[in-house]
This record gives structure tokens, sequence and C-alpha cells, in this order.
């Protein structure tokens, strides 16, 4: 395995991390280094994850838990310390994704099923490492958002939309809140990424279709998962030491502002 061990002795929770743009951060950040607790709902897909890291030489740990839960999200961290000694850099990726449009279609379980994952879970997450973080005045956190937050959705509904601009609410509130602890909080914004969470939104559609809607991005297709960890890894690490209570976008030029 390549390393440059940026994260040498580091400790990582990659929520969301059995696949799609959380499964290549927590490759990435294992590769360089760091310990990676992979924290997901799909055990199986977690657990090969982590196999995959450990053959590859690095440390890892599977957790099978739902971020929507504040008991689930307070055994991971738990967890993580026990079975790692700490825990430095969370990366607040898992989400789910709903096409239901228009607005006056999605039924009131679908919106607060979204939001208890999309926003209370991230917000679990972080209020679980904060008191670690806080007292050893270090710590990185990154939240996923989305395009959606900063604009709308193409592809997911109402709900979707409105729950990755609360992510960039909370991102800015606890950085501004932790920043006197040195610990960073940063949202990314990533724009169309043909994940398999990503697919299942557009499952159906012709091939050419797919590759319509990737010719109207600036850079002429879709994300890599890598342009996106590389991205994450950069704003775990100590590179980035000053930028706090940001948004930065990932998206090949479709949305500038
Ligand atoms: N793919 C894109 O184009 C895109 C664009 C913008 C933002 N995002 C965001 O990036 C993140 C990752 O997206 P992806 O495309 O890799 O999706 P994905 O569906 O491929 O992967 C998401 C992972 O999160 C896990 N997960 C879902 N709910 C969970 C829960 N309650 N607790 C623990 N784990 C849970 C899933 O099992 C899955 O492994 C999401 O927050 C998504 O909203 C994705």
């Amino acid at each position: 395995m390549m390393n440059n061990y940026r994260f040498t002795d580091k400790v990582a929770i990659v929520t969301g991390g059995a696949r799609g743009l959380g499964k290549a951060t927590a490759l990435l950040l294992a590769q360089q280094g760091a310990a990676v607790v992979i924290c997901d709902v799909r055990r199986e897909l977690a657990d090969n994850a982590v196999d995959e890291i450990i053959d590859k030489g690095g440390r890892a740990l599977s957790y099978a838990a739902d971020i929507s839960n504040a008991n689930d999200v307070e055994d991971l961290v738990a967890s993580t310390v026990d079975y790692f000694g700490t825990v430095d850099i969370l990366v607040n990726n898992a989400g789910i994704m709903r096409t239901t449009s228009p607005a006056e279609s999605i039924p009131a379980e679908e919106w607060s099923g979204m939001f208890d994952v999309n926003v209370t879970g991230v917000f679990q997450c972080m209020k679980a490492v904060l008191p670690i973080f806080k007292e050893r005045r270090s710590g990185k956190i990154v939240n996923v958002s989305s395009s959606a937050g900063r604009s709308m959705s193409t592809f997911n509904g109402a709900h979707y939309t409105a729950c990755k601009a609360a992510v960039l609410g909370l991102t800015r509130h606890i950085a501004n809140e932790a920043a006197p602890y040195n610990v960073n909080v940063n949202a990314v914004a990533p724009g169309s990424f043909a994940t398999e969470g990503g697919l299942e939104l557009v499952a159906g559609a012709p091939p050419e279709a797919l590759e319509a809607e990737a010719k109207k991005i600036p850079m002429r297709r879709f994300g890599k998962p890598e342009d996106h960890a590389n991205l994450v890894a950069f704003l775990c690490s100590e590179e980035s030491s000053y930028i706090t209570g940001a948004t930065v976008d990932i998206n090949g030029g479709d949305l500038m502002m």
C-alpha cells in the first residue's frame, strides 16, 4: 500500500463508509496511516470495506450503527475509543437520498426519516465526539452536505435540499463553538457523483440520459469518489488547520458561487 503517513497515529470515524463517497474516503485515510472505523447500517458491505483496508496493510474496524439512533452513536464513539484509544477525525458522510417530488407528495414519515439521518444523525455524531476533541484541544470534523444545500437538488426532493442546507448551518454554528478549542469543523458540497446511491436515484434511466447529464457539467463528467476523498482528506489534515466553518464545493464547475 502506498502511504505518505499524513494520518499516522490518527483515528478516524467515517459514517456511511461501506460504499460510495464514504468508502473512498475511508480507504484514502487508511492508506495515509489512519486507523479507520467504518460505521454503516449495511453491515456486510462495511465488513468488506474493512477487509479491503486490512488486506492492504491498514487498520480498520467495522461498526454496524444507525446514526439516527443516539444510543448507537454513543456506542460507536465509546467502542472506537476502547478499540483504538481515541478519536481524532469524524467524517459525517452517511446520508440518504430520495427522489420524491413535488413537495406535496412527500409523505410525513419520509420527511422526518430523512431529517433523522441527514440532520439529526450528523448532529449526534458531532455531539458525541466534541467532548473528546475539546478536552484534547484538537480534532477535525468534515460534514458531507451537497450542492443541494447551496442551491437545490437536481435529482432529489425538497426534503433533501432542506436537510443539506441545515448541515451547512450546523457546520458554521459548531465551528464557531469549537474554534477556541482548536477543533476544525467544515462542510463539503459535492455535485453529482456516480456512486451506488447516486445511481440508485436514477435507476432505469438509459445510459444516454446519464451521459447527457454529465455533459451539462462544465468539466463534462461526474465526480469520482477519489476526487471527493482527496478533498475530505485535506480538510482532515494539518494542512487545513486555519480553515473552519467553511463549505468547500466540489462539482466540476456545475455550481459556482
Ligand atoms: N453521490 C452524489 O452525487 C452525492 C452528491 C452530493 C452529496 N452526496 C452525499 O454524500 C454522502 C454519501 O453519498 P453516496 O453517494 O456515497 O451514497 P451511498 O448511498 O452510495 O452511500 C451512503 C452510505 O451511507 C450508509 N447509511 C445510510 N443511512 C445510514 C445511517 N442511518 N446510519 C449509518 N449509515 C447509513 C449507507 O448504507 C451507505 O453505505 C451522502 O451524505 C450524500 O447525501 C452525494
